[in-house]
């Protein structure tokens, strides 16, 4: 069985890495798949952002990465896989992710959305919290991959 693994990524996190990582053991492929969205203006492009992945995962055999626009459902199809894995990591991310997985059954009864609980040490961990405190000048190190710190270290110099 395939699933999408989709999101922003910008950048990539341990939290992320943490779901691809176990995501991988439960299904045949995991494709992680990189939303690029003209109505956000990220810190990385989607190209840097598939090459952080890609760096990141190269210990894993069953991953692929790829960006996407539009919509997850139509992705899906388009790649064969009926299963879009999520993280959930609190309370509070739990009405959008439902929200999210109830629009998509409605855009495409195929699919099914498979949520993680996201280990319980990245439980307060995202993408902005990871710019934010790199914005100040805090260390990131122990929040991202090593790759994405040094990306987000050249960022800031
Ligand atoms: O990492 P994020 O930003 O939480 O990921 C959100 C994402 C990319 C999964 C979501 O915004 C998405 O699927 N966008 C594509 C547009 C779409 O399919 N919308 C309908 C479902 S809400």
């Amino acid at each position: 069985m395939i699933a999408i693994y989709p999101g922003s990524f910008d950048p990539i996190t341990l939290g992320h890495l943490d779901i691809i990582e176990r995501g991988v053991k439960l299904f045949d492929r995991v494709i992680v798949a990189v939303l690029s969205n003209p109505n956000k203006t990220p810190m990385f492009s989607v190209e840097k952002r598939l090459q952080q992945i890609h760096l990141c995962t190269q210990h894993l055999n069953n991953v692929e990465i790829d960006s996407f626009w539009g919509l997850t459902t139509e992705y899906a199809k388009l790649k064969k896989a009926n299963v879009l894995l999520r993280g959930l990591r609190v309370l509070s991310d739990f009405e959008k992710e439902l929200q999210m997985a109830h629009t998509n059954k409605t855009l495409w009864s195929g699919v099914e959305t498979v949520f993680l609980a996201t280990s319980k040490e990245y439980s307060f961990l995202s993408s902005s919290v990871v710019k934010e405190i790199a914005q100040f000048g805090g260390s990131i190190t122990h929040l991202v991959p090593e790759n994405v710190s040094r990306d987000i270290t050249v960022y800031y110099t």
